[in-house]
């Protein structure tokens, strides 16, 4: 079957869906994807951002469609022609879905640990605008704890069903999902239940923003401070195969290997994830590349470099050890211990 997107014309195989033959001709033609994930079955049709306008339906039938198609759900007709980033309507309707994505989603960015590897992020630097014409409250939730490894922040989700779809297609016993419906639908798990499945971290990886995220790496970086480097170990549950995201010689968090529409190569187990940070754990292969428009980019150092040593006062970098002691009270004693001590002393 012949398609033709902007332009650009390749064979594919029946079944291929615009979304999957644009992202075969690569480049600035390939629509944004905030729900569909390659590896997740019946995924897509829920975000709208990758509208794209068909301008001839096939060879058969020639008509354009009227209204603009979700590349993800919408199957290639041979002879077909479709316009996306050439298209004044796709890039109108684009800015649209951005700007009702952000209408709940909360400007956070400088404080959550998705910045800098977020599609929402890359969504809005590309088609967002700078102002909002949202005056109405924007949804709040009550904090949920959902368990010991994944961070839930429910006011980022924009509701694309990837983390209900990898729970379900790879764990074998669910317990969250999308609870209630329009405006008060939320992800949560059935009566409070925890998330603690063999391979739930992977709910990490497919969130595209930053409601679900690493509690083990909260707070403790920005990733484009993070080196990603390709490691694997011998594990019996999964295929071992990670990137591990370094800080000196210190491994602040373990992830799937994504690829360069930001979807994971293969799924990893918790235990890869979660319990090995210590770097003997692993066999290091060597940094890893980022091909996307990505801010871990700014540090670049695939090309050749030397290792680096910081230069500079130790009081820069821990401040006085004189200060580190008094906020670290080691000298006060804590209530009730004193009169425990005293005690001890007299007898
Ligand atoms: S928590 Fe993340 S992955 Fe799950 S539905 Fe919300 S945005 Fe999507
Ligand atoms: S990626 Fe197609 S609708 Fe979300």
């Amino acid at each position: 079957m012949k398609v033709t997107i902007d332009g650009q014309s390749i064979e594919v195989e029946p079944g291929t869906t615009i979304l999957q033959a644009a992202r075969m001709i690569g480049g600035e033609s390939v629509p944004p994807a905030m729900c569909y994930y390659s590896k997740l079955k019946g995924s897509g049709g829920k975000c709208r951002c990758c509208l794209v306008e068909v301008t001839k339906g096939s060879d058969a039938d020639t008509r354009p469609m009227p209204k603009l198609m979700a590349s993800c759900v919408t199957g290639v007709m041979d002879g077909m022609e479709v316009k996306s980033i050439t298209s004044e309507r796709v890039l109108d309707a684009r800015k649209s879905v951005t700007e009702f994505l952000l209408i709940n989603h909360p400007l956070d960015c400088p404080v959550c640990d998705q910045a800098g590897e977020c599609d929402l992020q890359n969504l809005s630097f590309k088609h967002g605008s700078a102002n909002t014409r949202y005056i109405e409250d924007r949804r709040t939730f009550e904090p949920e704890n959902i368990g010991d490894n994944i961070q839930l922040h429910m006011n980022r989700c924009i509701l694309c069903y990837r983390c209900v779809m990898t729970a379900d297609q790879l764990t074998d016993n669910r317990v969250h999902g999308v609870l209630n419906r329009g405006d008060h639908a939320q992800i949560s798990t059935y009566i409070s239940k925890a998330i603690d499945n063999e391979f739930s971290g992977n709910m990490i990886d497919v969130c595209p923003v930053g409601a679900l995220t690493d509690k083990t790496f909260r707070f403790k970086s920005r990733v484009w401070f993070n080196k990603p480097y390709n490691a694997h170990r011998d594990c019996d549950k999964c295929c071992g195969k990670t990137t591990l995201w370094m800080f000196g010689d210190e491994i602040q968090r373990v992830t799937a290997r994504k690829d360069e529409y930001h979807e994971v190569e293969e799924f990893i187990c918790n235990e890869c994830r979660f319990e090995h940070k210590d770097p003997a754990d692993w066999v290091i292969e060597g940094p890893r590349k980022f091909e996307k428009n990505s801010v871990i980019n700014q540090n670049n150092y695939t090309r050749d470099m030397k290792p680096v040593k910081i230069e500079t006062e130790k009081n820069i970098l821990l401040g006085r050890d004189e200060d580190r002691k008094k906020i670290s009270m080691s000298e006060v004693p804590l209530k009730g211990q004193e009169k425990k001590e005293f005690k001890e002393g007299n007898v």
